[in-house]
């Protein structure tokens, strides 16, 4: 999907499709939308007095113009109140045009911008960009047949605009969104990839590909490594697999110790069973799903060294799946971390945080500034936030405040968490120093207090994406499946970092 300026005049041009976004109620129309409804003989008007469109959030009504001049359909679209309008408002809005545009087969679609001083032009642009091509996003990588086609691909996305003023800003907005929406899409591709495919070995073999890609360092530790090196939570959760696991960390910059250092640690659970602690069938391919946090890092490692983004940046993801078998590990079981920690399992089906603590053990070693680690943690952080915001822990309030502007921006919600001692106290082991689960009170905080031990001395943030990284709907511009939450979020934050 494409996206371009136009600097024409909308109302005299023959496009296919013109999308026009309208804040709700009757208000005098702007100058470009006042001459369409003229091109359209006062249709735009009368629809509007009509009831039929008052311009609700995300709603779109097609208008055919049968006279031989101007736009053959405008695609009209809701933009709800103006008093309420954010960047986000404008995602979604442009995520329904996208899709109201497939309906119409019309292969393409121009787009007038809305014309308000609450959104900065750039921020449009690049909404423009994620909005559509995320909406439209399919995952027709195992169709057949029929359904293995885009019906009514949309190749072209036009902003019509007389004016060269905005230009600038716009293209900006596009670069930007055309990175964002991308990284995103991988993401959503590699998370939906499921398990018999998505493996340990598959993820690697990505991370492979975006380190040549990037002139990024790759190192990939086998179980036999794990071993060397004392991985105990990474390694007691793979006992139970036949499938290899992986230990990926991936730097961009390696060699730049000049320039400040970030490390971003994801789970990557190619499938969760639970292990013996076995998960009930209802719902269990679901947890296929299970690696988002990895696959998040991967995406922005992806995306940060196709923008060259002049930080030091690795990427480390442990990666198995946690099966139940002869050799997995067993409730009661006791294990060190690669942190020196030791660790009684008391269900099998914690270990999220088995690997993270490794992971995140490993990050220390490059001295980085902070932290960041993203994970399909816990099902009680999808219970207390549901699919509206990602659980936010973190140790320092600069990080904290520097993710939460960077999720306000990208439309990713993100509710900060506490992570106060008595979530410590409560995985406190008889036999060891902690235990994997706290019981059913405060999940996402004790398994956050977990990881937190581990990162002790270092900023650290954790992001439990549990109840956002795949959706069981289609909604706004998130297509049912993995949502590729979290590189949006990143690109902003380490974009800011980078000065860029
Ligand atoms: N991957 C799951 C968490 C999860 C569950 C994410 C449902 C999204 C939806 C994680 O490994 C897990 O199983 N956590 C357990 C921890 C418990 C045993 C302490 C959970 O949340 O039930
Ligand atoms: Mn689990
Ligand atoms: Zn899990």
């Amino acid at each position: 999907m494409e996206f371009y300026i136009a600097h024409r005049v909308a109302a005299e041009g023959d496009d296919p499709l013109l999308a026009l976004f309208l804040f709700e109620g009757d208000g005098l129309l702007g100058r470009e939308a006042a001459a369409l409804d003229e091109a359209l003989g006062g249709l735009v008007t009368r629809v509007r007095k009509s009831g039929e469109f008052p311009g609700k959030a995300r709603e779109t009504c097609v208008l055919h113009n049968a006279a031989a001049k101007g736009p053959r359909r405008v695609l009209l679209v809701g933009l709800g109140r103006e008093a309420d309008f954010a960047a986000e408002g404008f995602r979604r809005a442009a995520g329904a045009a996208g899709l109201a545009a497939r309906a119409t087969r019309a292969g393409e679609m121009s787009a007038v911008l809305p014309v308000t001083d609450r959104v900065p032009r750039e921020e449009l642009a690049s909404a423009l960009v994620e909005g559509v091509a995320l909406a439209t996003y399919e995952f027709r990588r195992h169709k057949t047949g029929e359904g293995a086609e885009e019906k009514g691909p949309v190749a072209r996305v036009t902003v019509v605009e007389e004016g060269r003023e905005g230009r600038v800003a716009i293209e900006k907005g596009f670069a930007l969104g055309r990175t964002l929406a991308e990284a995103a899409i991988w993401a959503r591709d590699v998370g939906n990839t499921p398990g018999n495919e998505g493996t340990p070995t598959f993820l690697a073999n990505r991370a492979k590909e975006i380190a040549e890609e990037s002139g990024m360092k790759l190192t990939v530790l086998e179980r036999a490594d794990m071993e060397v090196e004392g991985m105990g939570g990474v390694l007691g959760v793979a006992r139970g697999t036949l499938e290899p696991p992986k230990f990926i960390v991936l730097e961009h910059n390696p060699g730049r110790t000049d320039l400040p250092c970030i490390a971003l640690v994801g789970k990557g659970i190619t499938f969760d069973s639970g292990g013996i602690s076995i998960k009930p069938a209802e719902n269990m391919h679901e947890m296929k799903f299970d690696k988002c946090g990895g696959v998040a890092v991967l995406a922005t490692m992806r995306a940060a060294g196709r923008l060259r983004l002049p930080i030091r940046l690795v990427g480390i993801v442990p990666a198995t799946e946690n099966l139940p078998s002869g050799t997995a590990y067993k409730p009661g079981d006791v294990v060190r971390s690669l942190g020196g920690i030791t660790i009684e399992v008391l269900n099998t089906d914690a270990e999220g945080r088995m690997l993270l603590v490794d992971g995140i053990s490993y990050a220390k070693r490059y001295k980085p500034k902070c932290i960041v680690d993203l994970a399909t943690l816990t099902g009680a952080c999808q219970v207390a936030l549901g699919d509206a915001a990602s659980g936010l822990f973190a140790t320092d309030e600069a990080l904290a405040e520097a993710l939460q502007k960077a999720a306000g921006k990208s439309g990713e919600r993100v509710w900060r968490m506490p992570l106060y001692p008595d979530y410590t106290d409560q995985i406190r082991s008889d036999v060891a120093d902690f235990k994997n689960t706290g019981g059913r009170s405060a999940g996402a905080c004790t398994a956050a207090a977990l990881l937190q031990a581990h990162a002790e001395g270092t900023p650290w943030a954790h992001l439990d994406i549990a109840g956002t990284a795949w959706s069981n709907k289609d909604r706004d511009y998130l297509r049912k499946g993995a949502t590729g939450v979290g590189p949006r979020t990143l690109l902003r934050w380490l974009m800011e970092q980078a000065g860029k």
